[in-house]
């Protein structure tokens, strides 16, 4: 079945109150629903109520509290049919199911992790713990009882405020939960079980005292400091920023350890993978100190986009992920370096977005159709819904921006809103016309933008030729021009910015330029000397920039633009045809040649004590073995590409042995352990230098001394990674990863990152040593973590183990996906992505990876997510 937007309408029965009781029991829950529903006005007085299940076993059902009789209904697990209702007047409809949280392996609807109860209700898993009408335009005020086991379970959680609780029986007890925002079902949550608690308060921009609270499991408490003071830095951010305040009495977040994805918004009680949660020094790198950081913040922020106004239908998805995603993206930029947060979006958007967006599976960031919405949750939703809602605040500016935010959430506060919605107010509220603008919603693919320039001394003009190509993609062949806001700047000798405002051949607002045509010139003038073009600064427009500038241009850049990460794109456009040049060569097996400038610049940027640490750190981790595949663009050979880029990191590690150790020296951090984002530079500086040190001497002891020496799981975890990947052989290699193994054992987030640094140890012999590791006591199948840290990590970020040439990797990598999708679909399906860029493979390696989706399509009862998947990827 494919939902088509195009059939959206409202439900014929409005949904007026909702109350819940929960009786928990780990196998036997039964779950009690009161609905009162009336008739929409208008709506044939003989139309049947018809609501959602799945999987559900109804064991009563009672119209206005008396026993129904079973000739006006029809319950079936996956819907409840209720006909001969009242034309007007509302009605109580009762509905009793019992469900099996502990059977739930799906981790959709209610379920138990570590026999903790908690619920992941987005999109449709209300459905499976009672029948309702579960879609996002159903808004209802919520009471919840819930009655459990008071020794098992002394916590009992839902949204809202607590309205009270007492014993219950001998050995129960029961807490009752009021939330008095309408809110949709998918915002629904319970959470029972005994865990400890990390207790705050936060006092709001008007006054009001809000209690926070983090719950953890027993003892992990200390190691949830660092996210409840996220929190607090979050709630005053969006006071300050987007003059949203807190609405509860009480704001909870519970942290689970089998969670199929990072974190989930429920109004009030927010649930999260405890890998977001979780941190102190010994066990977190900064990378998940960044992480639980941007995610509190994501989750907090949805309060207002995405609860207070949430989404009319699934379509609309964008509405509250892409707006929410940029919402944490300027919340990170706030609280860390700009620059370097925008860079790391930049990567993350290139090696995730963009091949998601030029393969198979790629959609608009608004799809019009779905066979099933799990697999909407994508990299083009999120994180290129973030980058369309940065350029409506490009083209606006900052004003105009803020005005649009403002009229929205007046005007929508309390809606199930759309796109369409969300633009308008933009619109109404600053004059601007964003009709073309909006086709960044509907139309799907990375925006080609080819320039050329032209300087004439003569007249003193600078013309600027662009040209927009929109690739097809599945079910688009055909595009319209976009308009694409390109921050630019014309840099002179010295590095200063020269007035572009005297412009023919197009509209140039500020440092502006808007490309609305399929091809356009702009020409400027009185610039009195050739400069050079800096293009899509900041990377203000989400597209694929291709401008011959030669290497002298591009270092010019590189020294002086005044945008740090129009800096870093210049030194990775440097890079980039020197390492696709190294790949190409390695794969016709001639030597490969190393630019000396590019080595000069590197060495340059990493010794200039001007710039931060995180920034050369950045620099110097040049373009991906994945980015070089895209690069390419076709007939990819992952073991040359290897071997290609290895050359350069040579050439650059002997070249640079000394400035390395330079840097190696001068950047220990001393002192106690600090996860600020200067002091994480620093690490994240010496560490690429260890690396670079470690491939010039060819030998694995001066890791092996990082290691012994490391304080924090930053630098630890970075010291295994060099042994690992680099000395896999070296005794000093097997013992290390023995000792962090043992030191570790009781830390299943720890043991994640020695699963994933393992499953990425380049080469083909790794599949063997994957296989071997899913026979260690520490893999556990059913815990979505550690099946992505070991079977994820080697699909997605191990080139040359996965692409093996023999395809024995991708015949592994099916069996486990038709092993996994019987128990978990959503992860099975999302794994299943790793194989979306296969017809990018030269032949051999793309037959192969073809067999493996076949043998994946014919598998005995595939999961509507895995067979959705399957077929797109092997279709298109
Ligand atoms: N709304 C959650 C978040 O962004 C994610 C929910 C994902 N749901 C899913 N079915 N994949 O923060
Ligand atoms: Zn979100």
């Amino acid at each position: 079945r494919i939902v088509h937007l195009a059939d959206y309408r409202p439900t014929d029965f409005v949904l007026e109150r909702v109350d819940l009781t929960f009786e928990l029991d780990p196998t036997e829950t039964k779950v009690e629903a009161r609905l009162i529903f009336h008739r929409r006005e208008g709506v044939d007085p003989a139309a049947p109520l018809v609501l959602d299940g799945d999987d559900l076993t109804m064991t009563s059902l009672l119209f206005d509290q008396i026993e129904m009789d079973p000739a006006r209904y029809t319950a079936l697990p996956e819907s409840l049919e209720i006909r001969d209702l009242p034309e007007s007047t509302p009605f109580e409809i009762t509905v009793v199911t019992m469900i099996n949280p502990e059977a739930n392996t799906q981790l959709m609807g209610l379920y138990r992790s570590n026999g903790i109860y908690c619920t992941q209700c987005e999109a449709e898993g209300f459905r499976r713990i009672t029948y309702f009408p579960d879609r996002p335009d159903v808004l209802a005020v919520y009471t919840i009882n819930i009655i459990a086991d008071k020794a098992a379970n002394p916590l009992l959680l839902s949204n809202g405020n607590f309205l009270g609780g007492a014993g219950f029986g001998p050995d129960k007890h029961f807490a009752a939960w009021f939330d008095p925002h309408p809110k949709p079902s998918y915002l629904f949550a319970l959470v029972a079980g005994d865990l400890g608690v990390v207790e705050d308060t936060f006092t709001t921009m008007t006054g009001r005292e809000v209690a926070l609270k983090i719950y953890v499991e027993h003892g992990k408490e200390p190691r949830a400091a660092y996210a409840m003071d996220a929190l607090k830095r979050s709630m005053k951010w969006d006071e300050e920023v987007f003059g949203r305040e807190y609405d509860l009495d009480i704001f909870m977040i519970v942290a689970v350890s089998n969670f199929n994805m990072g974190a989930m918004e429920n109004k009030g009680l927010n649930i999260f993978n405890d890998k977001y949660v979780l941190a102190d020094p010994e066990t977190a790198t900064d990378q998940d100190y960044a992480n639980i950081e941007a995610i509190i913040a994501h989750e907090y922020f949805h309060n207002w986009t995405g609860n207070r106004i949430t989404c009319r239908d699934w379509f609309q998805l964008c509405l509250k992920e892409g707006l929410t995603v940029y919402r944490d993206h300027e919340f990170s930029a706030d609280m860390r370096s700009r620059p370097v947060k925008r860079i790391a979006e930049v990567r993350h958007l290139r090696s995730e977005q963009f091949p998601e967006d030029s393969g198979p599976l790629a959609h608009p960031v608004r799809p019009t159709k779905y066979r099933e919405i799990n697999n909407f949750y994508t990299t083009t939703v999120y994180e290129k819904g973030s980058e369309v809602t940065r350029m409506i605040a490009t083209i606006l500016g900052r004003d105009g921006f803020k005005k649009g935010m403002d009229l929205y959430f007046e005007r929508h506060d309390g809606d199930a809103s759309t796109v369409e919605d969300f633009v308008k107010c933009f619109e109404d509220a600053t004059g601007a016309d964003l009709n073309q603008f909006a086709l960044w919603y509907h139309q799907a693919g990375t925006p080609q933008v080819t320039v050329s320039s032209v300087y004439d001394a003569a007249a003193s003009t600078l013309s600027l030729s662009l040209e927009q190509m929109l690739p097809a993609t599945p079910g688009q062949p055909n595009k319209e021009p976009m308009h694409i806001p390109l921050r630019f700047a014309l840099i002179g000798d010295n590095g200063a910015e020269l007035d572009a405002s005297i412009v023919t051949g197009g509209k140039v607002t500020a440092d502006v330029l808007h490309l609305t045509e399929r091809s356009q010139t702009f020409v400027f003038s009185g610039i009195s000397s050739r400069p050079v073009v800096s293009l899509n600064r900041g990377f203000s427009a989400p597209i694929t920039l291709h401008f011959e500038q030669s290497e002298a241009d591009l270092a010019h850049i590189a020294r002086h633009d005044s945008d740090h990460f129009a800096r870093w794109q210049a030194i990775t456009d440097s890079a980039l045809p020197v390492l696709t040049k190294a790949a190409r060569a390695a794969q016709a097996g001639e030597p490969v040649a190393v630019s000396a400038s590019l080595v000069d610049i590197l060495l340059t940027v990493a010794a200039d004590e001007e710039l931060e640490p995180a920034f050369r750190a950045q620099a110097l981790a040049l373009p991906s073995e994945s980015d070089i595949a895209r690069e390419l663009g076709g007939d990819n050979d992952p073991d040359a590409i290897h071997v290609g880029r290895e050359a350069v990191l040579v050439a650059l590690a002997k070249a640079g042995a000394s400035v390395f150790a330079a840097l190696y020296d001068r950047h220990a951090v001393t002192g106690a352990f600090s996860p600020d984002a200067a002091s994480a530079g620093r690490r994240a500086l010496r560490n690429a230098a260890l690396t670079f040190l470690s491939i010039a001497e060819g030998d694995p002891k001066r890791a092996a001394e990082a290691y012994a020496a490391a304080n924090n799981m930053t630098d630890l975890s970075q010291a295994l990674s060099v042994l690992a990947h680099r000395f896999p052989e070296a005794k000093e290699t097997a013992a290390t990863l023995q000792a962090f193994e043992a030191r570790f054992a009781d830390n299943p987030l720890v043991l994640d990152k020695w699963f994933a640094i393992q499953a990425t140890i380049p080469g083909a012999q790794t599949l063997e040593h994957v296989r071997s590791l899913m026979a260690s006591p520490h893999y556990a199948a059913g815990n979505p973590n550690r099946v992505r840290s070991l079977i994820g990590s080697l699909a997605f970020s191990n080139p040359t183990g996965f692409h093996r040439k023999d395809g024995a990797a991708y015949s592994f990598f099916a069996d486990q996906i038709l092993d996994i999708d019987p128990r978990n679909p959503q992860l099975a399906a999302r794994l299943l992505t790793a194989l979306r860029s296969w017809r990018m493979l030269e032949s051999s390696r793309a037959d192969k990876a073809r067999q493996a989706l076949v043998t994946i399509e014919r598998g005995p009862n595939l999961s509507t997510d895995v067979r959705d998947i399957v077929d797109r990827i092997l279709k298109a």
